[in-house]
């Protein structure tokens, strides 16, 4: 297979870019305010701060409603069907706002733009639209900023620089106290159902020296809790010669991060190595998730997944083993072709055996390229939301068990803000990534992990009791 050698984009093409971006400043016609609307993965959110922080650098402002903004962007996401219709028709919501604000700019980036023609249709069907481009190129946002405002062109950038790295984006977080950082871009593992690979290219790892660097940046701008993201986090390193994903976590342990997360974890690749430092790490949160998309071996075999349900149960016992206190999340496909009644029903024994805290469960969506596409034996509809809701029920059911169990446990709960039901209750995530409701706290908890006693719990959340400093000392 032919290979690119990894380009890693640094400060001459970001000084160029900083040219575009001084351009757009000062001219007249320029936008000034955004909206940026995401779908998708972390990986797509955080693709979004770095659109932010390069619009805040230009000078822009956020605006809250996109049909106040002078540039919408719509960084989109095509790993099912109706995650492209939903972005599509919010397009075609905005044209009619954009004849009555001639002056606004429409942009549409992300992974539907990595669809071969996918762009190119974009533009021709959606005339209103002015920039198109891919998930490559993100860094050049302020140049094609540049063409549509001085030479009022459209501008279509899919170059597919599917080998590039760009490194010192700014980046505009969501929240000041948790922070996205990619370590690796793009996944070999081609899943029959995924179009990922055709989409995000080939596995490339960002270097272990930029990675260390920005956690370090982030733990001195008080940042309490990374999540480490790639498609495959567990094959960190092995393009690039770089260290292991295990040897990356114990580095940035070092840095002094209170609580570290990463996703997504290939159960294949899944090492013992890996799960040592789950029972070893101080700064690893007891969360992982893994997603196991069947419960059927003839299943996971037609869908590439290379491994079976005995080897994903044993790497579970392991994990619980290491660390008992961790929560397993997962993804689980319905009525992929050829998926019989008990091929379904090993799925949901599955899922009872291992007790998720909670699983995303999807309805197999047919994706033009990928290899379950051609396949015979596409379930009938029907049939697969009468398998879905099954399957939502019984995990309901487990949640709710899993949930109530957890009480009387003390907590370290990071403080997100006041509770959106009760003002009076604050909420954060404990370390298994569950929203915890409780009381006793105050605002000025927001942003530190502080101790929770777990008193109750709902379908989906966790109640508690704050645990002032004087009785834990
Ligand atoms: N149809 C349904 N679900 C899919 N996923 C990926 N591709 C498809 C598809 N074609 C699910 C998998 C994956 C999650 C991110 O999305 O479960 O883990
Ligand atoms: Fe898609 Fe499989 Fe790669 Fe995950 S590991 S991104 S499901 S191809």
């Amino acid at each position: 297979m032919h290979r690119e050698p990894v380009r890693h984009i640094g400060p001459e093409a970001l000084a160029e870019q900083g040219r575009f971006a001084g351009l757009v400043r000062g001219h007249a016609d320029r936008p000034r305010t955004y909206h940026i609307v995401t779908y998708g993965c972390q990986m797509n959110a955080h693709d979004s701060e770095t659109l932010a922080g390069t619009l805040s650098d230009i000078g822009l402002t956020q605006a809250p409603q996109r049909e106040e903004a002078d540039l919408v962007l719509f960084n989109t996401c095509c790993i099912r069907d109706n995650a492209e219709r939903k972005a599509l028709g919010n397009i075609t919501w905005l044209k009619e706002i954009k004849k009555r604000r001639p002056h606004m700019l429409i942009g549409v980036c992300g992974c539907m733009m990595q669809q071969r023609g996918m762009a190119e249709t974009v533009l021709k069907q959606y005339p209103f639209v002015d920039i198109a481009f891919g998930t490559g190129s993100l860094y050049r946002l302020p140049e094609y900023l540049y063409l549509a405002v001085e030479e009022k062109r459209r501008v279509i950038d899919v170059s597919r620089e599917e080998s590039t790295i760009a490194e010192g984006l700014p980046v505009l977080r969501e929240s000041p106290f948790k922070a996205y950082i990619n370590i690796m871009y793009g996944c070999n593992n081609y899943c029959a159902y995924c179009i990922v690979p055709y989409v995000r290219g080939r596995e490339r790892s960002r270097r272990a020296e930029d990675i260390l660097h920005e956690a370090e940046a982030l733990v001195a701008d008080g940042v309490q809790e990374i999540t480490l993201l790639g498609q495959n986090v567990n094959s960190y390193g092995n393009d690039a010669g770089e260290i292991s994903f295990p040897e990356l976590l114990r580095r940035l342990d070092q840095t002094g991060i209170p609580r570290l997360r990463f996703m997504t974890s290939h159960p294949k690749d899944l090492s013992d190595e890996l799960v040592a430092e789950y029972a070893r790490s101080r700064s690893l949160a007891p969360h992982l998730h893994l997603p196991v998309q069947s419960g059927s071996d003839r299943i996971l075999a037609a869908m590439n997944r290379r491994y079976d349900v005995e080897t994903y149960l044993s790497r579970v016992d392991k994990l619980r083993a290491a660390r008992p206190d961790i929560g397993l999340t997962t993804d689980l496909i319905v009525a992929f072709p050829g998926e019989t009644e008990e091929d379904f029903e090993q799925s949901m024994r599955l899922v009872e055996r291992v007790r998720y805290d909670s699983a995303f469960t999807f309805i197999y969506s047919p994706r033009t390229g990928t290899k379950a596409a051609d396949l015979p034996g596409q379930v009938a509809p029907e049939v697969a939301s009468q398998r879905i809701e099954r399957l939502i029920a019984l995990q309901e059911g487990i949640t709710k068990e899993v949930l109530h169990g957890l009480r009387g446990q003390q907590m370290g709960i990071l403080v997100e803000g006041t509770s959106a039901r009760r003002q009076t209750q604050m909420t954060g995530k404990c370390g298994r990534n569950i929203s915890v409701n409780f009381t006793g706290g105050h605002e000025g908890l927001i942003g530190h992990i502080v101790p929770v006693n777990i008193t109750g719990a709902g379908s989906n959340t966790l109640r508690g009791e704050y645990i002032k400093e004087e009785q834990t000392t």
